[in-house]
C-alpha cells in the first residue's frame, strides 16, 4: 500500500515536472521577435510586414492561442554582416518564443542558420532565398512569400508564351537577383526563348545609368528585372528617362511595382509583372483585408503587408494545435503543413519544404494599381531542391 502511493506520487511528480515548459509558457506572454528592415531601402517594405502581423493578432483580441502577445524589435538594416548578431540578441538576449523576419535574403539565411541551430520556430515573412526552403530547410522553419525562383519563373513561361526570343536581365548581385533571374531563365529558355545579357551591379546601388547605355546598345526584344523598394522605383524612373520604355518592353517580378506605384507615377504605367498578389482579386477575404488595413492605418496594404499578416495566421495555427506551448515543435509543424491558409492572395498551403504552393498572377499597372490579368502560373510549387526533410 504505502509503495503504491509512492509510486503514484512520483509519477504525479515527474508528470509536472514534464509539462513545467508548458505550464511555464501558457501563462506567459508570447515574445515575438521581430528582425525586419526599419532603415535602408527595403524600410517601407518592413513596415508594411509589421503591420500586416499586427493587424491580425489585433482581429485576435492581442492573444495567440490564449498568450498575449509582445513583440521585441531589431532593425536589420538589409544588412547581412549584422545579421547573426542581431538574430543572436533577439534568441539569446531577450530570449523570444518565435522569429518573425525578414525582407533581404542574404538576411533571412543567417536568420535560418540561427534557427536551425537552436530549433527557434522561425516564420519567414519575405525573403525569398531558395535555400530558406530548399538545403536549409528545417521542421521548425516556415515561409508565408514565395521562393525568388517562383515569380521569375511564372515570367518566364508567360514572355515564352508570348513569342518574345531575346531577353536582356538586369538586377542587384546578390541571392534575390541571382535567383530570380535564375528561375526566370529555366522556363524562358525551355519555352524557346534566350537571355542575351545578365547584367547586374551590387545591392542596394541605384547608379542604373552605364547599364541602360548597355542594354540600349545590345537591343533586346525585352527587359526582366528584379527589382523592390526605393531601388525598384528608382530603376522605373531611370528606365523611362533613359527612353527606353517606348522601345524595349520591361517585365519584372511584381516587387518592381508593388508598394512603389505612388512614387512611380506615370513611370510605370503598362508594365506587366508576375506575383502572388494583385488589384482587383474579387476575393472575400481580400476585400475584408483592405478594408480593415486602410481603416487601420489609413493605407492601402501591398504584397508585403499580406505577407505579414499570413506570417501571423501561420503563427496562430500551429500556436493553437499545441496549445500555445512552443516547445512542442513537431506538433506546431504538423497543424501548419496540414492548413489550408485563407490568405487575401487566395487560399493557399505549404510544401514539404514549407514554402507556400500558390497561384503567380499577371499583372499590369494601370493608375496606382497593379491589375489583375490573369494567372501566369498555377498552383506554383518551388521545387524545394535540396530540401531534405
Ligand atoms: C529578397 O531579398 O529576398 C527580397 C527583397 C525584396 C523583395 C523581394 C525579395
Amino acid at each position: 500500500m504505502k509503495s503504491s502511493i509512492f509510486r503514484t506520487t512520483l509519477i504525479a511528480a515527474a508528470a509536472l515536472a514534464m509539462s513545467g515548459a508548458a505550464f511555464a509558457q501558457a501563462g506567459a506572454k508570447l515574445k515575438v521577435g521581430l528582425m525586419l528592415p526599419y532603415t535602408g531601402t527595403f524600410a517601407s517594405l518592413g513596415n508594411a510586414i509589421e503591420n500586416g502581423f499586427r493587424l491580425y493578432v489585433t482581429e485576435q483580441g492581442g492573444k495567440l492561442a490564449g498568450r498575449e502577445v509582445e513583440f521585441v524589435k531589431v532593425d536589420d538594416e538589409s544588412d547581412p554582416s549584422k545579421a547573426t548578431d542581431n538574430v543572436n540578441k533577439l534568441v539569446k538576449r531577450d530570449n523570444v518564443d518565435v522569429l518573425i523576419g525578414t525582407v533581404h535574403s542574404g538576411v533571412a539565411m543567417a536568420m535560418a542558420k540561427v534557427a536551425k541551430e537552436t530549433g527557434t520556430i522561425l516564420i519567414v515573412p519575405n525573403a525569398g532565398a531558395d535555400a530558406v526552403t530548399g538545403a536549409m530547410c528545417a521542421p521548425n522553419i516556415f515561409r508565408s512569400s514565395f521562393s525568388n525562383w517562383q515569380p521569375g519563373y511564372a515570367m518566364g513561361e508567360v514572355m515564352a508564351k508570348k513569342g518574345i526570343k531575346k531577353v536582356a536581365t538586369i538586377t542587384w548581385k546578390y541571392a534575390a537577383g541571382d535567383e530570380s533571374v535564375r528561375g526566370f531563365k529555366e522556363a524562358f529558355e525551355k519555352g524557346g526563348g534566350t537571355v542575351v545579357k545578365e547584367l547586374n551591379l551590387p545591392f542596394p546601388n541605384v547608379e542604373f545609368q552605364a547599364l541602360l547605355t548597355d542594354i540600349a546598345a545590345t537591343k533586346p526584344d525585352a527587359v526582366f528585372t528584379f527589382f523592390a523598394g526605393g531601388g525598384a522605383v528608382k530603376f522605373v524612373k531611370d528606365y523611362a528617362a533613359a527612353g527606353l520604355k517606348k522601345t524595349i518592353p520591361l517585365y519584372g517580378s511584381g516587387f518592381l511595382t508593388d508598394g512603389t506605384l505612388d512614387a512611380q507615377g506615370a513611370d510605370a504605367d503598362g508594365l506587366l509583372t508576375a506575383l502572388h498578389y494583385a488589384d482587383g482579386m474579387e476575393i472575400p477575404k481580400d476585400k475584408s483585408f483592405r478594408l480593415a488595413y486602410a481603416k487601420t492605418y489609413k493605407l492601402q496594404p501591398d504584397v508585403y503587408a499580406v505577407q505579414g499578416y499570413d506570417a501571423a495566421q501561420i503563427l496562430g495555427i500551429g500556436l493553437k494545435a499545441v496549445g500555445g506551448d512552443t516547445s512542442k515543435k513537431a506538433e506546431f509543424a504538423h497543424a501548419v503543413e496540414a492548413a489550408k491558409i485563407d490568405s487575401p492572395r487566395g487560399t493557399f498551403s505549404l510544401s514539404k519544404a514549407h514554402n507556400p504552393v500558390q497561384d503567380i498572377y499577371l499583372r499590369q499597372v494601370v493608375g496606382k494599381e497593379n491589375k489583375l490579368i490573369g494567372i501566369a502560373s498555377k498552383a506554383l510549387n518551388d521545387p524545394g531542391r535540396g530540401c531534405k526533410m
